[in-house]
């Protein structure tokens, strides 16, 4: 069996973690000719306990994007990763509105890409989370060849992301994902999940806003996990060229009073309490598109992979949270 290296930069955020505990799940499998050695990449410090006790084997790595400083040690300690999968970013868009700089410095990961030009070239395959918010937001189900017209900051920096990763990475994946939701990690994430923050609002009784304008495609973060696995095992299996980019979505445009429907429907509460607004009636600090909801064809014939319904997925997502 050969060793495989994976890399997970951003490990300690909400789809890093995820990531972590597949790619460690799935370390040895009779499906596939390697085994996978599996490190992450953390940046806030102390790296929290709860990764340290549930994965001991994974080396842990402090990097800073802005800075440059933490590749080396990887380097020393850990040497070529076969597949690198970057989820690092500021990626809540009012922090990026706040600071434009730093939004930059950290979402277009031009120290990482650096990095890996340090090694062998074609021997590394990079995994880059994108954003359904490259996306001007005036029609329905975008398709990957459409023009990208970003809003804002975050938006921006992602186009900036993908454009510096095309062209200088000879093996990448692009995946534009749209809001992703699931259960909570095992070291619980700083900001609010979107199905657990309907479900706490509505289980207060009181009653609440939500847009009826503004549309996505909400991917459990389970199926994302499933289609990185999968492009994982097509490059070390195969190692053929690989220059991807992929809308990466659930199979429904919802409303985020839709959203908010599903949850009550799902949980029992009262759904009169959900009150419809139009999202121009908020100053949220931050442009936000109106329908960036997108076409997953090109995913599901690529992957073969159909992620679940998002009525579906609130229902995995909250039976998965009574368990905890
Ligand atoms: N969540 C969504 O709904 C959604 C939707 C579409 C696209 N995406 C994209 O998917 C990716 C993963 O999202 P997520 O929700 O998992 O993000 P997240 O929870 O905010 O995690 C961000 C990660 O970036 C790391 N990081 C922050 N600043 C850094 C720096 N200066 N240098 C190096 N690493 C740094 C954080 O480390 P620490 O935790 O140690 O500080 C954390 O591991 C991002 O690219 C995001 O833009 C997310």
């Amino acid at each position: 069996m050969s060793k495989k290296k994976i890399l997970i930069v951003g490990g300690t955020g909400y789809l890093g973690q995820h990531l972590l505990q597949s790619y460690n799940a799935n370390q040895t499998s009779q499906s596939h000719s390697y085994d996978l050695t599996v490190a992450f990449t953390y940046h806030s410090t102390p790296l929290p306990q709860p990764l340290l006790d549930a994965f001991p084997d994974s080396q842990s790595f402090h990097v800073d994007f802005k800075s440059a400083i933490g590749f080396e040690s990887i380097s020393n300690a850990f040497g070529q990763p076969d597949v690198v999968v970057n989820c690092a970013a500021i990626s809540v868009p009012r922090a990026c509105e706040i600071d434009p700089a730093s939004a930059h410095a950290i979402n277009v990961p031009s120290s990482l890409v650096k990095w890996l030009q340090s090694f062998q070239q074609n021997s590394t395959l990079l995994i880059h989370l994108s954003t359904d918010q490259v996306y001007e937001g005036e029609k329905s189900f975008y398709k990957e060849e459409d023009i990208a017209i970003p809003l804002n900051v975050y938006g921006k920096t992602k186009v900036a992301a993908e454009k510096f990763i095309s062209e200088n990475c000879p093996n990448f994946v692009i995946l534009r994902s749209s809001i992703i939701y699931g259960p909570q990690t095992l070291s619980p994430v700083p900001k609010s999940l979107p199905i657990q923050w309907i479900d706490g609002a509505l289980s207060k009784r009181e009653t609440l806003e939500f847009f009826h304008d503004e549309f996505r495609c909400p991917i459990y973060v389970k199926d994302l996990v499933t289609v990185i696995l999968a492009l994982t095992n097509q490059w070390l299996s195969e190692g053929k060229k690989m220059q991807l980019l992929l809308n990466v979505g659930g199979p429904d445009r919802v409303s985020r009073v839709q959203m908010a429907e599903a949850v009550a429907q799902f949980r029992g509460h009262d759904t009169s309490l959900i009150k419809p607004v139009s999202a121009s009636s908020v100053d949220r600090g931050v442009k936000s598109p109106a329908d960036i909801s997108m076409d997953i064809t090109r995913l599901v014939q690529t992957l073969n992979i159909n992620p679940v319904s998002f009525k579906d997925g609130v229902k995995l997502t909250l039976t998965t949270e009574a368990k905890r």
